[in-house]
């Protein structure tokens, strides 16, 4: 009885409130790590601290992974006796307060994770009935980060939850970003640019590049999925919210092209950058990819535009994304397992990209120079058509800018 006062109480007050979104915390794509793809249920205190020690040591922070989120499997096997949430007593002795006050002291933020529905999918208690209760415990101990999931959400209206638990998130007092994890079901870019700061367009990403992996009831997405699913979406994606293809597995197992891809599609497609590796073993190879700072800024690019599969020969896709200042990036995909050569005769990928940004390349009358941004920054021009080797299951990546701005170095 004295929660459902509790609860109803919490209610009566967010009514008055101006319930909105908490602005400003998603200007670009949010960058960070999440404990699911690589550790799954097996989080905790010491494995947390470990990770945002390395995430300052490797230069992952300095190159703006900021959130450290806690994903499923934080709790303890009940709430409080009030109802509020409590976490894992044996994995979290020293409370999530202190975690959050460790992270915080590094310069980062922390996350975490919940579901809308009475469970979690790892069978953890969800937020339903609960919302207020949640967020505000989420605040008090410092969260800026909110995952909030869809698992045992039977006969419950998705737009209702999400819209309850950011109004939730609001009232509790501290800017939380509130990332949904609705798999795309409701189609929530339709209607959650004013609830979440970002909603997953897909299903749960699995370690495969191209290859669906089933699991009896159930399918992890390939990598190649997770991109079909999520391109075509690229009208909703604006600063302040963003398409959610999932977390990255690079690091994870796939090959080092195939990573390479991977990464480089999401950095076109404006996606949340979210590491789903051990960091604090990770490979020269796979530092080498997440740190490029180049290929970070066209996924971080102020525009914030999602860019645009152009067109596609026999697998071999050609991405733009238009970039703050005038520039593009283009990006070569080839999605098939041979390698692949081409002639980029540029004026024929003249077009306006009509859908979001209205602007146009027009190779016909502007000249760019072109900057490789995996192979060493190595440059050349827009004057003469191109003949590049496009490697299986890999990318090439350019920056374009036109020859007549200033060099930007
Ligand atoms: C769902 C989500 C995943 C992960 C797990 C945790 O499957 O989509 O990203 O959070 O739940 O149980």
């Amino acid at each position: 009885m004295k929660r459902i006062l509790f609860t109803l109480a919490l209610f009566a007050l967010a009514s008055t409130a101006s319930a909105q979104k908490w602005e400003g915390l998603a200007e670009t794509p949010p960058m960070g790590w999440n404990s699911w793809n690589k550790f799954a249920c097996e989080i905790n205190e010491e494995l947390i601290r470990e990770v945002a020690d390395a995430m300052v040591e490797t230069g992952l922070a300095d190159a703006g992974y900021v959130y450290i989120n806690l994903d499923d499997c934080w709790h303890a096997p009940t709430r409080d006796a009030d109802g509020f949430p409590q976490c894992d007593s044996v994995r979290f002795p020293s409370g999530m307060r202190a975690l959050a006050d460790y992270v915080h002291a590094k310069g980062l933020k922390i996350g975490i994770y919940s579901d809308a529905g009475c469970r979690t999918c790892g069978g953890r208690f969800g937020s339903v009935g609960h919302e207020y209760q949640d967020a505000l415990q989420y605040a008090r101990w410092g969260f800026d980060y909110l995952k909030y999931d869809w698992c045992e959400t039977e006969n419950i209206d998705p737009k209702g939850a999400y819209t309850l638990m950011r109004d939730a998130l609001r009232e509790a007092g501290r800017p939380i970003l509130f990332s949904m994890c609705e798999w795309g079901h409701s189609k929530p870019w339709e209607w959650a640019a004013d609830v979440g700061h970002m909603w997953r367009s897909t299903g749960d990403i699995g370690l495969s590049f191209s290859e669906q992996i089933v699991h009896g009831s159930w399918e992890a997405n390939s990598v190649l999925r997770c991109i079909d699913l999520n391109a075509p979406l690229r009208r909703y994606a604006a600063p302040g919210h963003w398409n959610d293809p999932d977390m990255l597995e690079v690091g994870n197992g796939l090959k080092n092209n195939q990573d390479r891809a991977h990464f480089t599609l999401w950095c076109m497609m404006a996606a949340p950058l979210i590491l789903g590796n051990d960091v604090r073993s990770m490979s020269d190879e796979t530092a080498a990819i997440v740190l490029n700072r180049e290929v970070i800024a066209i996924d971080q690019d102020p525009e914030g535009v999602q860019g645009l599969r152009h067109s596609e020969e026999e697998g071999l896709e050609f991405w733009f994304k238009p970039l703050a200042d005038g520039d593009w990036a283009f990006c070569l995909f080839n999605r098939t397992k041979e390698d692949r050569t081409y002639t980029i005769d540029w004026p024929h990928f003249d077009f306006v990209d009509e859908e979001v940004s209205q602007r146009a390349t027009a190779f016909g009358e502007t000249l760019y120079d072109v900057r490789d941004l995996w192979n060493g920054g190595k440059s050349f021009s827009t004057k003469k058509p191109r003949t590049v080797v496009v490697p299986a299951e890999d990318v090439l990546l350019y920056r374009l800018t036109p020859a007549a701005k200033q060099p930007r170095r």
